[in-house]
C-alpha cells in the first residue's frame, strides 16, 4: 500500500453540500455541518471528501452556476470556515477535493456581465456569441442559444440560460481559470472533480449536430441529436493536459473528470502517456443493468479498454443519478457494496449509499431541480437522490433543526445512521467492514482481476497478487445458488453467520448474498 498515492489507496466520499448536515438551522447543509461529521467519515474509513460546489452562486443550478470562483457562498459559510474544515480534515488524515466548474459560469459572474455589456467589451470573447444559433440543444431542455437583446447576438449555454459557456479557445479564459485552480491548491485543496470535462471546448465552426437515428420521440431533446460537435472535441485533451500540468506543480494532488462517454472514448481522458486526468470517472456501473452477465461484460470491457498503467476507478452513485438502492432494489444494495469494495482502483461512494438510502419522491410543487422544472414529467429530475442525509429517525432526520430544503421523506425503520449503529447487522456496518478489509488487504485495491465468470445469477471473480488470492461471489438473484470453490475461508459475508467459515468444494449463497473468500 505504501507505494500507492493516497488517491489510489483510498476511497472518495461525495458530499452534496446542501444535503449533508446543516449547522445553523436554515435547512441547507453547510461547511460547519461537514466539520461536525468529520469523525463519522473517519470511522467509515474513507480517505477523501469531494464537496459539490460551495462558491457564491445564484443557485439556479444549486452551485453549478458560479458567480465567483474564489470565494464561499454565505449559505455554506465563510472562507474561514472553509480553511478550518480543510485543516481539521487534514488533521484527521482526510483529503479535500473541490468541484471545479470550468465549462460555464453564472450569468451573474462579473465576466459575463462585462461580456454582455457591448460587442466590443474586452470580455466579449470570453463567452460564445453568435449571430445565428445552430441546432445544439441545452442539456436541460430547449435550445442552447439565448438571444441577448442589448447586443443583438445569441450566447451559448450547455445547461441553463443562467449558465453561459466560457470560451476555452480564448487564452485569457484559460489563464483565469488556471489561476482559480492555483488559488485553491495554494489553500491546501488536494484535488478537483472537474465538472463536464468532456464538454469544455466546442467545434470551432459550430457545425450542426447530426440527427440521432436511434432516439425516441419522448427522449429529452439533447438525445435527439448526436453530440459530436459540442462535446468530446479533440482539442479538449490539450486543456485537460494543461490542468494536469498545474496539478503536477504541487505534490500529491488528484485530477478527476466527470465524463459520460462510451468506454473507448472515456479512457482517452487518461491522456497521451497518462498526462490527462488521473481518474476519468467511470460511470459504467450507473448504467449497467443489474444482471450477472451485464456486470461481467461491463467489468471486462472496462478492464480491457484501460490504457497501460492507467489507474481504474468505480462509482455506484452520484447527485445526478437515481440512487443505487432504488435502481437495483434494497435487497441487492449489500451485494453492490461487496462488488464495489472488491473492484480494482479508486472507489467513490455517494453520501447515504453506506446506509442504503433510496430516492425520495418529491411532490410536484416541491421540485427544486431546474432540469425537471424545464422538462417536467420525463423523469430527468435529480431531487430524489439529493435529499438530506438520514442521521437519525427524528422528524428532520438530524439533518437540521429548521425546515430542510428538500424533504427527508418517509422514515423507513432502520434506514438512518443512528439505528444502523445500534443494529448488529446493517449496511453501515457492512460498509465499514468492507472498507477496513480493503484497507488491510491491498490485493483488493491493486491486485489483478481474474477469472471473471457468471452462472445464472451468480457473478464471480478473483483478485490476486503473488501473495494472496481472494474470490468474490455475488448472488444477483432472489433465489439460492450453489457454486464451487477451492479450499479457503470466508473473510466476509453479507450473511454474518458465515463469516470465518472454512470452505472447500460446494458453497451455497442464499438470495442476495455476497461473500469474499480468501483462497489458500
Ligand atoms: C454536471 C453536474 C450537474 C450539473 C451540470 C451542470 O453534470 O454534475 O449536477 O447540473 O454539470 O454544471
Amino acid at each position: 500500500m505504501q507505494e500507492m498515492n493516497w488517491w489510489q489507496r483510498g476511497i472518495v466520499y461525495e458530499v452534496y453540500a446542501r444535503s449533508f448536515q446543516d449547522s445553523n438551522g436554515d435547512g441547507v447543509g453547510d461547511l460547519n455541518g461537514i466539520l461536525d461529521r468529520l469523525d463519522y467519515l473517519v470511522r467509515l474509513g474513507i480517505s477523501a471528501i469531494w464537496i459539490s460546489p460551495i462558491y457564491p452562486s445564484p443557485m439556479a443550478d444549486f452551485g453549478y452556476d458560479v458567480e465567483d470562483y474564489c470565494a464561499i457562498d454565505p449559505v455554506f459559510g465563510t472562507m474561514a470556515d472553509f480553511d478550518r474544515l480543510v485543516a481539521e480534515a487534514h488533521r484527521r488524515g482526510l483529503r479535500m477535493i473541490l468541484d471545479f466548474v470550468p465549462n460555464h459560469s453564472s450569468d451573474r459572474h462579473p465576466w459575463f456581465l462585462e461580456s454582455r455589456a457591448s460587442v466590443d467589451n474586452p470580455k466579449r470573447d470570453w463567452y460564445l456569441w453568435r449571430d445565428q444559433p445552430n441546432n445544439w440543444p441545452s442539456n436541460f431542455g430547449g435550445s442552447a442559444w439565448e438571444w441577448d437583446e442589448t447586443t443583438r447576438q445569441y450566447y451559448y449555454h450547455s445547461f441553463l440560460k443562467e449558465q453561459p459557456d466560457l470560451n476555452w479557445r480564448n487564452p485569457a479564459v484559460r489563464k483565469a481559470m488556471y489561476d482559480v485552480l492555483r488559488f485553491w491548491l495554494d489553500r491546501g485543496v488536494d484535488g478537483f472533480r472537474v465538472d463536464v470535462m468532456w464538454m469544455i471546448i466546442k467545434d470551432e465552426l459550430f457545425r450542426d449536430n447530426p440527427i440521432n437515428a436511434e432516439s425516441r420521440d419522448a427522449a429529452p431533446s439533447n438525445h435527439r441529436l448526436l453530440p459530436i460537435y459540442n462535446t468530446n472535441r479533440p482539442e479538449v485533451h490539450e486543456i485537460v493536459a494543461e490542468m494536469r500540468s498545474i496539478m503536477d506543480q504541487y505534490s500529491n494532488r488528484v485530477l478527476i473528470g466527470e465524463i459520460y462517454l462510451p468506454v473507448e472514448q472515456l479512457v482517452t481522458y487518461y491522456g497521451q502517456n497518462l498526462t490527462g486526468a488521473h481518474l476519468p470517472f467511470n460511470f459504467l456501473l450507473l448504467q449497467a443493468p443489474w444482471t450477472a452477465e451485464a456486470l461481467r461484460q461491463t467489468i471486462s470491457s472496462y478492464q480491457s479498454a484501460l490504457p497501460m498503467g492507467a489507474w481504474p476507478n468505480w462509482v455506484l452513485g452520484n447527485h445526478d443519478n437515481s440512487r443505487l438502492a432504488t435502481r437495483i432494489g434494497v435487497r441487492q444494495a449489500p451485494v453492490a457494496a461487496v462488488l464495489l469494495l472488491t473492484l480494482p482502483g479508486t472507489l467513490t461512494i455517494y453520501y447515504g449509499e453506506e446506509i442504503g438510502m433510496t430516492d425520495v419522491p418529491i411532490p410536484p410543487d416541491e421540485v427544486q431541480d431546474p432540469a425537471e422544472k424545464n422538462q417536467p414529467g420525463i423523469g430527468v429530475g435529480r431531487d430524489p437522490e439529493r435529499t438530506p442525509m438520514l442521521w437519525n429517525d427524528s422528524e428532520s432526520a438530524g439533518f437540521t433543526v429548521g425546515k430542510p430544503w428538500l424533504t427527508v421523506g418517509v422514515h423507513y425503520a432502520g434506514r438512518d445512521v443512528a439505528s444502523q449503529e445500534r443494529a448488529d447487522y446493517s449496511m453501515l456496518k457492512l460498509y465499514r467492514r468492507l472498507i477496513s478489509l480493503r484497507g488491510s488487504h491491498p490485493v483488493l485495491v491493486n491486485g489483478s482481476l481474474n477469472r471473471i465468470a457468471t452462472d445464472g445469477d451468480l457473478l464471480r471473480y478473483e483478485r490476486a497478487n503473488e501473495a494472496a488470492r481472494y474470490l468474490t461471489l455475488l448472488n444477483l438473484g432472489s433465489t439460492p445458488i450453489q457454486t464451487f470453490t477451492e479450499p479457503g475461508r470466508i473473510l466476509l459475508s453479507t450473511d454474518l453467520a458465515q463469516d470465518g467459515r472454512e470452505v472447500n468444494g460446494r458453497v451455497e449463497l442464499s438470495d442476495a448474498q455476497a461473500c469474499i473468500i480468501e483462497l489458500y
